[in-house]
């Protein structure tokens, strides 16, 4: 009974989150200009730095689901040093990943601010060995390289004596009991809003955590004017209960094509957000493969990694963004400044197109070699080459019948001495804008 009760309780949850980041009260069109630089990029990389890292335990969730005393998970604020933080290596990193924006946390639910806040004292300047702000310099770093800068931030706050949340199984207090009191917690997570957005001027706000309070409660409204009037261009991930510009699964992969405008999957390098004793990494194909897809789907991936407590990063995440890296720089062309693909069902695997829809890029998954098939291609085909080698490849048009409307099928070789080592890219130029036949064949 109680598994039942507990089950229910996390369906419900679920859906309240993912119900929470598909409703949204913005107007498409009124936000299409500013998303431009965000559906051009792709790949973003997020970072999750901060005092879990010490202990390598779950970010903020290890103490609120009573792993770890809070006690205990604040101890970790002594042992938290960013001796060897280098801002000019993350960013040389992320730029060599082929990223074109970074994301990352200027405070999660443990409510540790990671910039230099004045609105009380629990900072890693104030409370840490490190006595420094890790995100000034950074961003400084990422602008100089015209990298877009993110700043994560945690709606929720289990620490601040104000919110009412604390363990999953306790809170301070009701809202409706304590108008007072919630009001002094708006007043401070709002006033640590506004201060990331004039000390920082992010980019791209990235709020988390807006399950736990409605829009009227967050008064999303207002905190989402609040950043636009600092700066007009700025972008909000779709965490603010309705009041961001694009929706943002987790760690979740779509199948069908997302019904959105602008849309990112975040997702882990192995299956924790921040650093964590937890060796269930993903290959640069796996990663690679998924990037591709969340892309021919309309998609960005915003990929995340976890410094250690003194600002290094782990080898096997340098190595999956430098493979990435790599990758993108031989095939790249056919992922940034592109839009989604065509339409599941023409070709078995992921497509781009380019902006003006005269060329298509196919994706081989996973070493392929043979003849691959595409159906439905209205258009004549000008010339095939394989990107990042620059091969020619031959095709063939079959079974066209000259009275019919349905085009033939073409069959294109792929030689085992061009593909990449994880996922070849063709290249189709075409005679015109794509044209695709989307009927039943002979049943029309
Ligand atoms: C979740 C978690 C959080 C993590 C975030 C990243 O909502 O609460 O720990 O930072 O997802 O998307």
């Amino acid at each position: 009974m109680k598994f039942i009760v507990k089950l229910l309780v996390i369906g419900l949850f679920l859906l309240v989150r993912l119900a929470s980041s598909a409703q949204t009260k913005i107007n498409p069109d009124d936000i299409k200009d500013k998303m431009q630089w965000f559906a051009d990029a792709k790949l973003g990389i997020f970072i999750h730095a901060g005092i879990y890292s010490v202990d390598g335990i779950d970010e903020s969730w290890s103490f609120h689901n009573n792993k770890i005393s809070y006690t205990d998970y604040m101890k970790q604020l002594k042992g938290f040093t960013l001796k060897k933080y280098d801002p000019s290596a993350w960013a040389d990193l992320i730029q060599e990943s082929g990223a074109r924006y970074a994301v990352i946390t200027t405070k999660h639910h443990d409510g540790v601010a990671m910039y230099d806040t004045k609105m009380d004292d629990l900072s890693i300047i104030k409370a840490t060995p490190a006595k420094r702000d890790m995100i000034k310099p950074f961003f400084e770093e990422l602008r100089k390289r015209d990298i877009k800068c993110g700043a994560y931030f945690s709606l929720l706050d289990w620490s601040h004596p104000d919110y009412p949340g604390f363990l999953n199984d306790s809170s301070r207090y009701k809202i409706e009991n304590d108008y007072e009191r919630w009001n002094r917690f708006r007043q401070f997570f709002q006033g640590q809003i506004k201060e990331i957005s004039t000390q920082l001027n992010p980019d791209l706000f990235w709020f988390d955590g807006d399950w736990e309070h409605s829009a009227e409660q967050w008064e999303s409204e207002k905190v989402r004017n609040l950043i636009l009037t600092n700066n007009p261009k700025a972008i909000i991930n779709g965490r603010l209960q309705g009041y961001g510009d694009y929706a943002t699964p987790e760690q979740n992969f779509p199948v069908s094509r997302p019904k959105f405008n602008w849309w990112e999957l975040c997702m882990t390098t192995n299956d924790n957000w921040g650093f964590h004793h937890d060796e269930n990494w993903k290959t640069p194909y796996e990663i690679i493969t998924i990037f591709v897809d969340a892309v021919s789907n309309g998609g960005n991936l915003l990929l995340d990694m976890g410094p250690k407590e003194d600002g290094t990063i782990p080898e096997e995440q340098i190595h999956v963004l430098k493979e990435l890296g790599a990758w993108n720089k031989r095939n790249g062309e056919a992922i940034f400044n592109t839009i989604a693909g065509i339409p599941q069902g023409h070709f078995y695997g992921p497509t781009t197109l380019s902006k003006d829809s005269t060329t298509l890029y196919l994706f081989l998954h996973g070493q392929s070699s043979g003849t691959f098939m595409l159906k439905g291609l209205v258009n004549k085909i000008e010339e095939i080459t394989v990107v990042g080698n620059g091969t020619n490849l031959s095709h063939k048009v079959v079974g066209k019948i000259s009275w019919s409307p349905v085009p033939g099928l073409v069959y294109i070789d792929v030689p085992v001495n061009v593909l990449d080592k994880y996922v070849t890219v063709l290249k189709l130029k075409l005679d015109k804008p794509i044209k695709l036949y989307r009927g039943h064949g002979g049943f029309d």
